[in-house]
């Protein structure tokens, strides 16, 4: 019998389910899967399909996951291409360059705000991403920050409180005073809008003391904690993470054997932003090290303004691959299911019975393809919960 309202996806030629309960890559060949009531309802040899309401011929080609992107500062005004092309010609990148998007991001107006993170939530859903975590960041105020917040929690649950981003202008003098402030009122504002707190601890940006003391604030008023680590140079950012239960710690860019360690033993998920690294020239970070060594590792994108202003998850995958020691199954189970749980999310970054139904169509017959051809779009069609958001299935 027909489930009701539901869409039978037939003759996918490899669908990635995540879903062996390995917690690693998981697919099979030959199949189908049907959606219902926004939800996976059942996958299958595509031979054994049950009947549907409505049905998509995918013609042999790959079926997977939505992405999750799990890192992205999406709420600012203003752009900052002279820089990039300043360090492309050999200039190196400065946390410093954050206060030009404060600045500009302090004069906009809300719907110009609303305007720019639509565009970009809009982006990443044609290129597969349909969870996304956004940050403030940009405002550094009280008022501005509660703003960005309240204007990312428009686009997505995952939205999390950066206050700590650098220290603006105006406490120059007194940074002491604005760590108070970001674990005080502007948490007491912010708290309610927000599912995460986030602090950027590097040179040029907050310590270890304050990190760890934002962090613990941020917690004790019910938010879950991350941390930008070890982006820029090595540094006590990850062992921070460590100690303040953290649920990623990303950018891991550079880490000693004992950061290593202490993200798995205290299992923090290292969250690896590799458009940073291609905006910035640094080396990327080492994936193959991180996952020999048994830690959870997610990819994302960090899409900002600065230093990573790309939206596309297929182009991190592919830098991973190339650049970083992923194999492209691993690849593939960062960016869907790592982020998942670096969001601790039990309901995306997979496709069993179940999941949400937030699925990607490719044009192609296998997830190899994303980094087999790099900068093409192969992005076919994507639900999010079931519901048809971008591409077409025709
Ligand atoms: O994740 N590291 C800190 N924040 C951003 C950069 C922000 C910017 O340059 O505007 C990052 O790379
Ligand atoms: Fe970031």
């Amino acid at each position: 019998m027909a489930l009701p309202d539901s869409t039978l996806i037939t003759h996918i030629g490899e669908l990635v389910t995540n879903d062996d309960g390995e917690g690693a890559f998981a697919a099979r060949t030959d199949a189908a899967l049907v959606i219902a009531e926004g939800q996976v309802a059942w996958t299958g040899p595509a031979s054994r399909a049950p009947a549907a309401d409505a049905m998509v011929d995918a013609g042999g080609r790959a079926v997977l996951p939505g992405f999750v992107d799990s890192h992205a500062h999406l709420v600012f005004a203003g752009e900052r291409s002279a820089e990039f092309a300043a360090r492309m010609a050999g200039r190196p990148y400065q946390a410093g360059g954050i206060l030009t998007t404060v600045a500009a991001t302090r004069a906009a107006t809300d719907d110009a705000l609303r305007a720019n993170l639509a565009r970009l939530a809009a982006e990443m859903a044609r290129q597969g991403t349909t969870t996304l975590e956004c940050k403030s960041g940009y405002g550094l105020t009280v008022a501005d920050e509660a703003r960005g917040l309240a204007l990312a929690a428009e686009v997505t649950p995952e939205v999390t409180y950066l206050g700590a981003h650098v220290v603006p202008p105006e406490f120059k003098a007194d940074p002491d005073g604005y760590v108070d402030l970001v674990r005080g009122p502007m948490l007491a504002a912010c708290a309610p809008h927000a599912r995460w707190i986030d602090v950027f601890c590097e040179t040029g940006a907050f310590g270890a003391e304050a990190a760890a003391a934002i962090l613990a604030a941020g917690r004790a008023a019910g938010l879950g904690a991350r941390i930008h680590a070890n982006q820029l140079g090595p540094g006590p950012g990850i062992r921070v993470a460590a100690e303040a239960g953290a649920a990623s710690a990303d950018h891991c860019t550079y880490l000693t054997g004992a950061d290593v360690d202490a993200l798995v033993s205290a299992r923090v998920v290292a969250t690896l932003l590799p458009g940073a690294e291609f905006g910035t020239r640094h080396p990327y970070p080492d994936a193959r090290r991180l996952l020999d060594a048994g830690a959870t590792v997610a990819l994302a994108t960090d899409c900002n303004p600065g230093s990573s202003y790309t939206s596309s998850m297929p182009f991190c995958i592919a830098l991973a691959v190339r650049d970083m020691g992923m194999t492209t199954q691993e690849a593939v189970w960062s960016a869907t299911a790592g982020g998942a749980a670096a969001l601790r999310r039990e309901d995306v970054g997979r496709l069993g019975v179940g999941a949400r139904a937030d699925l990607i169509l490719l044009d192609a017959p296998s997830h190899v393809y994303l980094a087999y051809r790099p900068g093409v779009p192969q992005i076919a069609a994507v639900w999010q919960e079931g519901r048809l958001v971008a591409g077409s299935v025709t």
